[in-house]
């Protein structure tokens, strides 16, 4: 049986329906109060079982019996893990795939990134037979908050924003080729004690990626290009006027970077092999209807 951490969001559906197509026995651990709805339309048969992060004694009762665990919480709360590592422990598991983010790889120093190679460093020096996933940003649930709003956004408004040139760099990775990686590592030791990036199929400059959506859309949306300057200027001030901003500059920074990634030892470990974003986004359009 395989416990899933994490289930209710918008990965974990996903690996949900995957892991019980393929076969698996699955418990999810799920905190009280955490909205199941999604969990309960996924067909085939799962069990849901009670407990929190925050409680190592709740997660060593769900994972005593398990033969793997599948952590997908975000690993910027490094309590969580350190629990998680010691459950795993007491209960003598040795097999427990980690989702974690490309986040990690760029240049720009921040305190989120500070927790996340925190709790990579600790899963690293564990006993644990653990694999970490690194996806880039993920699309293709109408749950994302990537793709999924800007595809809203544009049928509503007829335009979208680019920050700077538009000439760097993205390869977001379809939320279907991530579960896909897990079910090929879950038994495969090749990839025990190891960390691979998972992207998308091949790198596209992010006008590129405007110019699909308006063709796999078939609308031909005005593009409003935002130089970087004032833009960062216009958020400083509204991230200092906000309650809680949505936006700050780091975000704005971190638009500039080239995010590529290759995948070698994916493809070679465990036959990674992602769609193209022509292909992912289209899935995408249709499942929401645009
Ligand atoms: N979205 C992207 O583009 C992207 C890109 C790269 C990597 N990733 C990574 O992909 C992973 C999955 O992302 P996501 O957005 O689906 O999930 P997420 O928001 O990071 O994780 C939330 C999940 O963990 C559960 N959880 C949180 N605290 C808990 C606790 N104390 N006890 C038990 N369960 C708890 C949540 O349950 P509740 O329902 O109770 O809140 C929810 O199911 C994350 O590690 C993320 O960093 C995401």
């Amino acid at each position: 049986m395989i416990v899933l951490i994490g289930a209710t969001n918008f990965l974990g559906p996903a690996v949900l329906q995957k892991l019980l197509d393929s076969g698996h026995k699955v418990k999810c651990f799920v905190r009280a109060g955490s909205d199941t709805q999604k969990l309960k339309e996924i067909k085939g048969e799962k069990e849901i079982s009670p407990g929190n992060l925050n409680s190592l004694d709740s997660i060593y009762s769900s994972i005593k019996e398990a033969e793997a665990v599948i952590y997908l919480p975000d690993l910027k709360n490094t309590y969580y893990v350190k629990n998680l590592i010691g459950a795993a422990n007491r209960a003598k598991l040795n097999r427990v795939i980690f989702i974690g983010s490309t986040t990690v790889l760029v240049p720009q120093e921040n305190e989120e990134k500070k927790a996340k190679l925190k709790s990579e460093k600790m899963i690293e020096k564990s006993k644990l037979d653990y694999t970490i996933l690194r996806p880039t940003m993920i699309y293709g649930s109408p749950k994302d908050t990537n793709f999924s709003k800007m595809l809203k956004f544009i049928k509503e408004n007829n335009y979208f924003y680019t920050f700077g040139s538009g000439e760097n760099l993205i390869q977001p990775v379809y939320i279907e080729d991530i579960a896909q990686a897990i079910i090929n590592i879950l038994k495969n030791e090749k990839t025990y004690r190891k960390t691979y990036e998972i992207p998308g199929k091949e790198p596209l400059t992010y006008n590129k990626m405007l110019d699909i959506v308006k063709d796999k859309t078939k609308i031909n949306f005005k593009v409003r290009k935002m130089p970087i300057g004032p833009s960062k200027f216009f958020v400083n001030i509204y991230s200092k006027l906000s309650k809680k901003p949505k936006l700050d500059t780091g975000q704005i920074d971190r638009l500039q970077y080239d995010k590529a990634y290759p995948y070698d030892d994916a493809r070679r470990d465990f036959e990674y092999s992602p769609i193209n974003f022509e292909e992912g986004i289209l899935k995408l359009i249709k499942k929401l209807d645009i």
